[in-house]
């Protein structure tokens, strides 16, 4: 088959439904929205003390780990950042964003050095995104905890505003870490046969599953990112006294 085809009526067809918007509005959102993440994380783990308003533990302090002076956000936030740092849309984005690196598909990017990918300082270290990964599962876990805890007002059963903010910040992030692509190659590659033994079947079904989620990679990513500053905001408001947590409790 020829390498070049014409476009078929039905691929012609197939409109981007973001293409009506101006070119700029993508990489511009994704500048604003990551550096006001990044100084908003940098605020919180480095100059915060405080992540707990019972029975509610910030998504940046968990798990809660008080030793000594240092804020316990340093112990736990280096696993969700590098995560993100490393992730394969994260890259694309920040890459096409903040470098140019390319702007785009067939677009010339502005003259620079040699390149060398990523096998050199810093970027060298996008190659640790599996290891990222599995630091992260183990963080999703004690999120799940404190998501259920948040359930729990002194041993008597209730709902408050902020259990729901956390199980729905738990759920967006479990979509994010297991679509992750690292996952869905853990799952399914390497794989030469996905119906020849029973643990092959069981992780062709695994791989289906990431898949789904995988799809949709970038809107997990976004999610989850504001469900995180969210959830957040949300305890330090309660914290400060600003908002009172809405809750029916048995
Ligand atoms: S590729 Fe995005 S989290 Fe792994």
């Amino acid at each position: 088959m020829a390498l070049s085809q014409p476009a078929t009526a039905a691929s012609s067809s197939v409109r981007n439904p973001y293409s009506v918007l101006p070119n700029w509005l993508y990489p511009a959102f994704v500048v604003v929205a990551l550096s006001l993440f990044g100084f908003y994380a940098v605020w919180v783990v480095f100059f915060q003390n405080q992540g707990y308003y019972a029975p509610y533990v910030s998504p940046f302090y968990s798990p809660l780990i008080t030793v000594g002076p240092i804020p316990p956000g340093v112990w736990v936030a280096w696993a969700p950042l590098a995560f993100r740092l490393t992730c394969y849309y994260y890259r694309k984005a920040y890459f096409r964003s903040f470098f140019w690196h390319p702007r785009s598909c067939a677009v010339p990017e502005p003259k620079r050095g040699k390149y060398r990918g990523e096998t050199a300082f810093p970027w060298i270290f996008n190659n640790f995104h599996r290891f990222a990964f599995y630091a992260t599962v183990v963080q999703v876990g004690f999120l799940w905890f404190d998501a259920v805890l948040a359930f729990d007002f002194g041993g008597r059963f209730g709902v408050g505003l902020g259990g729901v903010i956390l199980l729905t910040n738990v759920i967006l992030l479990s979509g994010y870490t297991f679509g992750c692509h690292a996952f869905r190659h853990l799952a399914g590659g390497e794989l030469d046969c996905f119906s020849c033994s029973l643990a092959a079947r069981a992780r062709h079904k695994l791989w289906k599953g990431v898949t789904v989620l995988n799809i949709k990679h970038d809107r997990w990513a976004w999610a989850s990112l504001l469900s995180v500053a969210g959830a957040d905001i949300y305890i330090r408001l309660l914290l400060a006294g600003v908002l009172h947590d809405p809750r029916w409790v048995i």
